[in-house]
This record gives C-alpha cells, structure tokens and sequence, in this order.
C-alpha cells in the first residue's frame, strides 16, 4: 500500500475548477466509473495487490484476465486514486483501493461488486423506461422483482445480503451512537438480512435483546454474523415473510431501507403488520435516506440517487419527512421525531409510535 501523501487522487471526473461541461460529461461518464470499479472487485483485483505491488502482466495472470486489458483497467484505477503507478506498469493498491479485498476487515468487495453488476444494471439502464412510465425497468426486462429474482439463485442472494451487510457497516457505529437503546428491551430488525445492525447495536447494549427477521434466504448469514460479534446469546433469527407478518414482543420495531423498497400500499401492508406485533408502548424506529424538502446542489445527493435507484429496480421510493409522516399515519403510526444521524452518509432516524 501506498503511503498517505500519493493516495488522495482526487475527484474522479471533472475536479475543483472543472468547466460546466466537464461537469456534465463527468456525470454521464459515471457509468464506466462504476463499471470499471465493480470489474476490479469481481476479477478480483485488489487481491492479487494484497501482498504489495504488482506488474500488470503477474496481475493479469493471478487473477486469469487479458494482460494488455488489465494494464488499461489498472492505469484507469490509478488515474482514479483507488491504485498507484508506483513506477511504470508496477501498481500498488491505495487506501480506498485496499477496501475491494476481501480479506480485510472493513471490505466492501461484496457491495462494489452487488450494486454495480448486471443484476442492478438492469434497472440503471432502463432508466428512460422507468420515467417514461413510471414502472420499474428491472421488471421490464427481467420479468419479475429484484427479491423474486434474487430468490431464484441463492448464490446471488448471498452475496446481495453481503453487499447490504457492507453498506450497513458504515451506518450502524452513527446509529449507535446517536440513537438511545437504553429504554428497550427487545428489538426486532425487520428485514435485518445478515444481522449487521442488531450484532451492532447488541454489542452497543449488553442488557438488550434482538430478533432480526427476514426470509429464508435473507438470513441466511445472520447466525453467524451474531455469533462474531459474540452476541448470539441475546439474538433470536426468525424466518417469515413482513407482508404477512412480524415477530411479536418487541418493544422496538427498526426497519432499516426497507419501506423504500416499495411503493405506499405494499409499505402499508408492512406497518399494519407491525402495528399488530407491536407492544402497546412500543416504538418503530425508521431508519432511512430521508429526503430534503427541496433539491439543492450538492444536498442530498445519496438520498436522491437511492430514489431513482429504487424507481428503476423495485418501485419504492424514498421520502421526505412529510411524505413519512403521511405514511405511517396511514400505516396505524404517529411520527414523533425526524432527525438527522451525524456521520451516516446521510441517514436518518424516523421515530413513531402506535396511534
Ligand atoms: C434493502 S435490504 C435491507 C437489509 C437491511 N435492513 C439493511 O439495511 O442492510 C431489504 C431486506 O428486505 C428483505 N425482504 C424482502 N422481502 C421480504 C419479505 N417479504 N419478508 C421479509 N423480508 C423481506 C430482503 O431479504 C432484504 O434483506
């Protein structure tokens, strides 16, 4: 690895200082951002750097790749920060580059290789589709929803459930720090995939106990998230289906990226199923990209991205605090507070209560 002083790089396209139209075309070229990205986490790039520098040809090689294409990617991520040229043709990984190995505590290989594969592209490229109708393109050209397709192949489903696992690593630490547990006694994660939040905020609170819910296949993973972070004593993993409906006996409901998913009346259906489970002085606790009342330049920007992510794959949206609100009144709940989680990237929490 590269020491500090060589591994800032910079903004990827169109920098400080860059014209209107390198600001634009900087945007429009994103998409072979992400593409080259998401190539060197599923060829397994930053592994074969893992030991320290590398000519691209042994790269190449190690990984089972095209020699003159590997030199090209590899020169790409350099000009990108995530590798240095350290001398010509001989690469090194930098600090964000280090964060594609798999083998590093920390890694986020799993959701650079899940959020920009050809599984999500479906959606991002029918983007035009989903504005013209309002419909999502991951339907249109596949043929069902993102978490029926992903029922289909469990290999995809774990490696989905990783990549969402990642993405939450870099919110629980905020959540737990910003959000009082102290009063509950039993939380249950609705939709908790592979246990990342509830091991977090276990390991936060040693009085508390937690359920994460999720189906078959979500949780697949989530014993043996419990069981690292040794709070597996106080977990309970439960199988079912939130449509239907959710573990009783909690006294705080979390559902973390999950009304985003879907549009009002199937997020309706999962509140109402909530609202049954629910202890009579209990809380739900959203947690959630909140969006800004209006759009403003640089405001918000991952919370408006995830919305059009969401339109493209799955027809959930994500919402402003009065669209919450409006929401969970409808869902059988009351909106006592709305606020900002420091150091989430841009996380919220949405407290409610049962009315
Ligand atoms: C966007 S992921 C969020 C996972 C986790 N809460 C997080 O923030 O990392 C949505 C989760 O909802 C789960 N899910 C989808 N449909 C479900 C259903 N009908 N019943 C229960 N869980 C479901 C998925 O398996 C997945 O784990």
């Amino acid at each position: 690895m590269v020491d500090a002083g060589e591994r800032t790089g910079g903004p990827a396209v169109g920098g400080a200082g860059a014209s209107p139209a390198e600001v634009l075309m900087g945007m429009v070229w994103g998409c072979t951002v992400s593409a080259a990205v998401t190539a060197a986490a599923t060829l397994g790039i930053a592994d074969c750097l893992a030991a320290g520098a590398l000519d691209s040809t042994d790269v190449a090689e190690q990984a089972g790749t095209h020699p003159d294409a590997t030199r090209r990617l590899l020169r790409a991520l350099g000009a990108l920060g995530l590798v240095a040229e350290e001398s010509a043709d001989r690469f090194a990984l930098t600090e964000v580059g280090e964060l594609l190995r798999s083998d590093v505590p920390g890694s986020f290989r799993s959701a650079a290789k899940v959020f920009g594969d050809e599984t999500l592209w479906q959606g991002a490229r029918g983007m035009v589709h989903s504005v013209r109708t309002g419909q999502t393109a991951f339907g249109h050209f596949m043929g069902a929803d993102l978490f029926d397709h992903l029922r289909g192949d469990g290999a995809a489903h774990a490696e989905f459930n990783d990549a969402m696992g990642q993405a939450s690593r870099t919110v629980v630490p905020a959540l737990v720090g910003h959000v009082d547990f102290a009063p509950y006694r039993t939380v249950v994660d609705i939709g908790g995939g592979d246990g990342t939040l509830l091991a977090g905020v276990l390991r936060a609170y040693p009085g508390l106990r937690g359920v994460v819910f999720d189906t078959a296949d979500g949780v697949a993973a989530a014993g043996a998230t419990l069981r690292a972070a040794g709070v597996a004593d106080r977990a309970t993993v439960r199988t079912g289906d939130f449509f239907a409906g959710v573990p009783e006996g909690g006294d705080l409901y979390v559902l973390k990226n999950i009304l985003h998913d879907w549009d009002a009346p199937r997020c309706v259906r999962i509140l109402a199923r909530c609202r049954e489970a629910i202890a009579a002085r209990g809380r739900l606790l959203i947690v959630a990209q909140v969006l800004p009342d209006t759009a403003a330049p640089g405001q918000g920007v991952p919370s408006h991205l995830n919305d059009l992510t969401m339109l493209v794959n799955l027809g959930g949206r994500e919402r402003t605090g009065a669209e919450y609100r409006a929401l969970l009144a409808e869902g059988g709940f009351e909106v006592i507070a709305v606020d900002a989680i420091p150091g989430s990237g841009g996380f919220s929490a949405v407290y409610a209560v049962p009315h």
